[in-house]
């Protein structure tokens, strides 16, 4: 079994490449679940926990976006949400996703600034580890924010390169300034794989913001 750093640096290099990232993905699926955990990487509980303290209604329809196999789900369904959606490119991750039978749907489609879902259909979006260099691009906040209803929430995961380097620092501010959505809540900066020394430069915040009228 290939390990951990071994999977980030090759879907890394991928640098958004779709098919490229995809087929890495769909390799990595029956892997991803227990290196995830055993990686102490804190972007679930953090995200869930926002979604928590955010959001009061259980029945509240939620899209995991950039879902893979289904972790924020599964969380989210055992704090009692019982209305989520997967989203995510990759068959082989969203395969193991659907065993984990928390989702109401689950949709193989991309992140980008139109994703093929019903605009103002979601009251929350939920989106952890996809809003990140080489993976989503910072468009994918328009799309994000075009299927969510006015008032509705939005939590994601954001690593600081995708932020510095990768366009979400210009998009926020940009998001911010159209008066699209207003801050809610945003972590500390943490360490994102906190036992690894190969990837002890990376690091995460979790933002939670509210769609405006
Ligand atoms: C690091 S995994 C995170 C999975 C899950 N959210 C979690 O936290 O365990 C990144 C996921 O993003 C998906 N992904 C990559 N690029 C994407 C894009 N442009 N749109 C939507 N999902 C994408 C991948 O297929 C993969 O399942």
């Amino acid at each position: 079994m290939d390990d951990l750093e071994t999977w980030l640096q090759r879907v890394y290099q991928a640098d958004g490449e779709h098919k490229t990232l995809e087929s890495l993905y769909d390799q990595w699926a029956q892997d991803y679940d227990q290196q995830l955990w055993a990686s102490g990487n804190p972007y679930i509980a953090i995200a869930t926990g926002l979604v928590a303290r955010h959001l009061a209604d259980y029945d509240a329809r939620i899209l995991d976006a950039g879902c893979g196999t289904g972790n924020m789900a599964l969380v989210l369904h055992q704090l009692g949400y019982r209305n989520i959606d997967g989203l995510d490119p990759s068959s082989g991750m969203l395969a193991v996703a659907q065993r984990k039978e928390v989702y109401q749907q689950i949709h193989q489609l991309y992140l980008g600034t139109q994703i093929a879902l019903a605009d103002n259909s979601y009251d929350a979006i939920v989106a952890a580890g996809v809003l990140t260099h080489g993976h989503a691009p910072c468009e994918s906040l328009d799309g994000i924010l075009k299927l969510i209803r006015a008032q509705g929430i939005i939590v994601f995961s954001l690593s600081s390169i995708a932020y510095e380097e990768y366009g979400f620092k210009q998009k926020i501010i940009e998001l911010d300034v159209a008066g699209q959505w207003e801050k809610l809540d945003q972590s500390l900066l943490f360490r994102t794989y906190p036992f690894s020394e190969q990837e002890a430069h990376l690091r995460h915040w979790v933002m939670a913001y509210r769609k405006c009228a």
